[in-house]
């Protein structure tokens, strides 16, 4: 079995109580906690930057933090999350007009490095930099918003992405993102992901180790 990692994005979370929601949802099984940054221009939509993410490691967070940048341009804020204590760093490769040195950029921070790509993109922007890849990212609902429907054409796109990911035998995570419940992360597992980032469907539960286990289960079959 695969090494998966579950990572809640935290923008379903309560931002009031933000502390408290991370140290919650990694005591209820998560594995990473997946951090969501807009900026009102790359995404209609605004939300947290690496004040927040340096408060979650002041605040004690140990846990690895994949920040998924949904900012343009992207390299301010890649050093500025760095400084932050992000573990992982992707972005869209639209969103910088260096892809490679952006991606550079994160690695020579020491952070991982990651590109995302949006439901309608194709996956050509990944060829020529897989050796700077710790992660590709797929998104399965258009970014800007937690709590949409997953897009069923992500699945053939996964098992392009897995393919390209074995074919070059490098170690590169497939992470997923966007409407993932327990009862879709079977079939999407299959298709080729490791990583599941999941918002709506953890944050909106009443018990959040419940819907962790559950996801679990069905990865276990
Ligand atoms: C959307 C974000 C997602 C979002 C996922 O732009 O990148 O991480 O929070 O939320 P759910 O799991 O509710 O679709
Ligand atoms: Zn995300």
């Amino acid at each position: 079995m695969p090494d998966y990692k579950i990572a809640p994005s935290i923008l379903s979370a309560n931002f009031a109580r933000l502390g408290e929601e991370v140290d919650n949802v990694l005591a209820a099984g998560a594995d990473w906690v997946h951090f969501d940054v807009m900026d009102n221009h790359y995404v209609p939509n605004l939300t947290i930057g690496p004040m927040v993410c340096k408060a979650l490691r002041n605040h004690g967070v140990e846990a690895p933090i994949d920040v998924h940048l949904m900012v343009e341009p992207v390299d301010d804020m890649i050093r500025m999350f760095a400084d932050a204590g992000a573990t992982y760093i992707t972005f869209h490769p639209e969103a910088s007009r260096h892809v490679d040195r952006s991606l550079q950029l994160i690695q020579s921070l020491g952070c991982k490095a990651g590109l995302v790509f949006n439901p309608a993109s194709s996956l050509d922007a990944a060829k020529y930099v897989l050796d700077k890849l710790d992660m590709i990212l797929l998104m399965s609902v258009n970014p800007g918003f937690g709590g949409q429907k997953f897009i069923p054409a992500t699945l053939g796109k996964l098992k392009e992405a897995r393919k390209l990911i074995d074919d070059s035998g490098l170690d590169i995570r497939l992470e997923i993102d966007g409407g993932v419940t327990k009862d879709n992360i079977r079939e999407i597992a299959q298709a080729g992901a490791d990583s599941f980032v999941a918002g709506s469907a953890i944050f909106n539960a009443e018990d959040y180790a419940d819907v962790i286990r559950a996801m679990r289960a069905e990865l276990a079959q």
